[in-house]
């Protein structure tokens, strides 16, 4: 049996396990009217049933849920910066934007949210401009649901929404097509239209990356069996910037987030916004020394919010209500301009 047909019979089979339990979120989620609740109901789904489910992959996966404030308040940002030094804003035709780790899709969301009021631009967005990636199966699924429940409760109509992607977006390189061995060559043979869902993506220009990409909050040393796994060519691309530019004597940053940074300054078109929440790390740890000449290098204007709460360098601090995520890693909000 080839890799591909294993691959196909592995997932039909998963997919078959699980679908009782998609129906009855489905079902769940069909009793909720409101915005606010339901956004709850995903959150718990999201969060909690993921780390009983699956613990190593919740973490290893950073699924953690991106508060509603912190959204707004990038897209609102993302916004502004568009406007003053492109001219443009998010709904403007030919700003495509992507977010490269969705989650339960709480950026697509609260952008369709943002663009309430003004229908036609907003289906224009919606089919051809709004663009999302899930590696995970339980996240792809509710981000799904949840995307085109919010669409349907805004516009009164019920459409599809053709831009989310099943794939890993770190091994998603091959700028125009699905490159030989990366998940959208493997996930081709699962779901063609998945596959021309990402071939899709990669042929439009990017003009803005916004998220939340992953962190492992719990993972305490290398010998942890839950290690992420290596991207070869990101991590090399690392090597050639960040690493190349550091003085630190042992640099590894293959942390997540920093591959995530790289893979979005790689993707964005000249033009672009690129918008993290992510770990404050690189702000002043002696190790991301290369990573601060680099994107200063790369980016025209930088604008970083720090918003602290990092327990180990404050021990005083406790509980969870020191840190916007209620986690122990120090936060910071990013908008570089390309
Ligand atoms: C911090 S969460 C995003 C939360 C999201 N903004 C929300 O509010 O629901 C990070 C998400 O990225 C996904 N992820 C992790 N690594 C990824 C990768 N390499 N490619 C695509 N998605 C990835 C995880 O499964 C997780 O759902």
């Amino acid at each position: 049996m080839s890799r591909f047909e294993q691959t196909w019979r592995l997932l039909c089979q998963t997919l078959k396990g699980l679908e009782t339990y998609y129906a009855a979120i489905r079902a769940a989620a069909a009793q909720i009217s409101s915005h606010g609740e339901k956004q709850t109901f995903l959150k718990i789904i999201y969060e909690n049933f993921y780390k009983v489910y699956n613990t190593k992959a919740a973490d290893r996966l950073g699924v953690v849920y991106t508060p509603g404030e912190i959204v707004r308040f990038m897209i609102d940002g993302a916004d502004w910066l568009c406007e003053k030094h492109f001219g443009k804003n998010l709904i403007d035709k030919d700003v495509d934007i992507l977010d490269p780790a969705t989650g339960t899709g709480t950026f697509i969301c609260e952008l369709l949210e943002h663009f309430r009021g003004q229908p036609k631009k907003l289906a224009h967005k919606y089919q051809h401009e709004l663009h999302a990636n899930e590696v995970a199966i339980l996240p792809y699924y509710v981000a799904n649901l949840n995307i085109e429940a919010t669409y349907a409760a805004l516009t009164g109509q019920y459409q599809e929404f053709p831009n989310l992607c099943f794939v890993d977006t770190l091994d998603n390189v091959g700028l125009h097509t699905a490159a030989k061995g990366t998940t959208a060559e493997l996930f081709g043979s699962v779901s063609e239209e998945n596959v021309v869902r990402i071939k899709r993506q990669n042929s439009r220009k990017i003009s803005v990356v916004i998220g939340n990409p992953p962190y492992n909050a719990n993972q305490a040393n290398e010998n942890d069996n839950n290690k992420n796994r290596e991207y070869p060519q990101i991590d090399a691309r690392i090597k050639q910037t960040y690493i190349a530019q550091s003085t630190a004597q042992e640099t590894k940053l293959c942390d997540m987030y920093a591959r995530f940074f790289r893979w979005a300054s790689d993707r964005l078109a000249d033009n672009g916004v690129l918008a993290f929440v992510t770990n404050r790390s690189f702000i002043e740890s002696r190790t991301f020394d290369g990573f601060r000449k680099t994107v200063a290098q790369e980016f025209a204007d930088i604008y970083v919010v720090d918003l602290g709460g990092d327990v180990r360098a404050n021990p005083k601090l406790s509980g969870t209500k020191h840190n916007v995520f209620g986690i122990q890693t120090g936060v910071a909000i990013s908008f570089m301009i390309k």
